[in-house]
């Protein structure tokens, strides 16, 4: 078995092996740009431990792995145009570095690269994988214009949300953990509980994406903290939040939501977060968070193999829940 290190290690090395020094630079150069940067390279890294539990030979899952890699950062690509954010990974985003026009179009030639890549995953099981994974990218799409619709809408319930984040995050790590599970030989159901782990594991994720957003720190969650409430995005916070506030709280949140004004806002942040700590939504959001991380634990035990065999993914699945970035 291979460890989590080991692991990222190989993707960093595979990563890193790509060329993208083509014409014309101004498409390419900035794909080279935003996978150099790092990132913590999850969801290959879920493809090929899930492919570890049944398999040795995890190098059958390395192209496919990469492939999740590259999906993923394209749509980091134009998610940061969407969510005008300015900075990833501690660095100038593709759309600030560059421009809009060269996220668009490096970000569509990074999906076309992960169907290359994708299409590289063993015959045997091309079929599915593609299949799986179109239907995950497309499931993105939707993902992603409810949160873009939901920043626009007064009421969002916390189930719309969830469904939202399902949408948006959590099927890609679900299918990166699938697809490693049958690439390395497993059977239909323990491929099943593998997924709905990924889903579990993925809406902790992404609940802990939105807490980091409020209350991380800048230097080491590399993103600008502030953007969600910038953006009036319903996260879990501000849905708990709107539920909870009464009278001038009530009021001092829903005029804060009318305010776009560029030059407040530092203010807003601050101010916002300080009525999310008054109303004691992350402590809300914590729960919800560690309730699918348990639901995310029992779905690994589900998965029929030996429990060495499962180590690595439960401690990834604890650390993501007390990760700082
Ligand atoms: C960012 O994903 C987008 C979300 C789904 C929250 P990651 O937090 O995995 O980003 P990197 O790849 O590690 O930078
Ligand atoms: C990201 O959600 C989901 C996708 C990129 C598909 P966020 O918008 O919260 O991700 P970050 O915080 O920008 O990484
Ligand atoms: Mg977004
Ligand atoms: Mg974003
Ligand atoms: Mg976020």
């Amino acid at each position: 078995m291979k460890t989590f290190d080991e692991i990222t290690q190989l993707i960093t090395t595979e990563l890193e092996q790509i060329n993208w020094s083509k014409e014309p630079t101004g498409l390419y150069e900035p794909i080279g740009y935003v996978l150099s940067l790092g990132g913590k390279r999850i969801r290959p890294a879920l493809t090929l431990m899930a492919c570890n539990i049944f398999s040795d030979h995890v190098e059958q899952a390395v192209d496919t792995a990469l492939g999740l890699e590259i999906f993923h950062n394209f749509t980091l690509l134009h998610d940061d145009i969407m969510d005008r954010a300015d900075v990833r990974r501690g660095q100038p985003t593709v759309h600030k570095k560059w421009n809009d026009n060269t996220a668009i179009l490096s970000g569509d030639v990074m999906q076309i690269a992960a169907y290359q890549f994708i299409a590289r995953t063993p015959a045997d099981h091309l079929k599915k994988v593609l299949d799986l994974f179109s239907q995950t990218a497309e499931e993105i799409c939707q993902g992603q214009q409810y949160d873009v619709d939901f920043e626009k809408r007064d009421a969002v319930s916390a189930d719309e949300y969830l469904e939202m984040i399902r949408l948006k995050t959590a099927v890609l790590l679900a299918c990166a953990l699938k697809t490693g599970a049958w690439i390395g030989g497993a059977g239909e159901e323990d491929a099943q509980n593998l997924y709905d782990f990924g889903i579990n594991i993925g809406l902790a994720f992404q609940l802990k994406d939105d807490l980091l957003d409020v209350f991380g720190n800048e230097a080491t969650f590399g993103k600008k903290i502030g953007g969600d409430i910038l953006c009036n995005k319903k996260t879990y916070l501000l849905i708990h939040a709107l539920e909870l506030a009464v009278g001038n709280e009530a009021s001092e949140l829903q005029n804060w939501l009318k305010i776009s004004d560029a030059g407040l806002a530092d203010n807003k942040i601050k101010s916002v977060t300080t009525l999310y700590n008054k109303l004691g939504v992350k402590a809300i959001c914590e729960d919800k968070m560690e309730f699918f991380y348990t639901k995310a634990i029992a779905n690994l035990d589900n998965v029929r193999v030996a429990e060495n065999k499962k180590q690595e993914l439960r401690n990834l699945a604890e650390k993501l829940m007390h990760r700082n970035d």
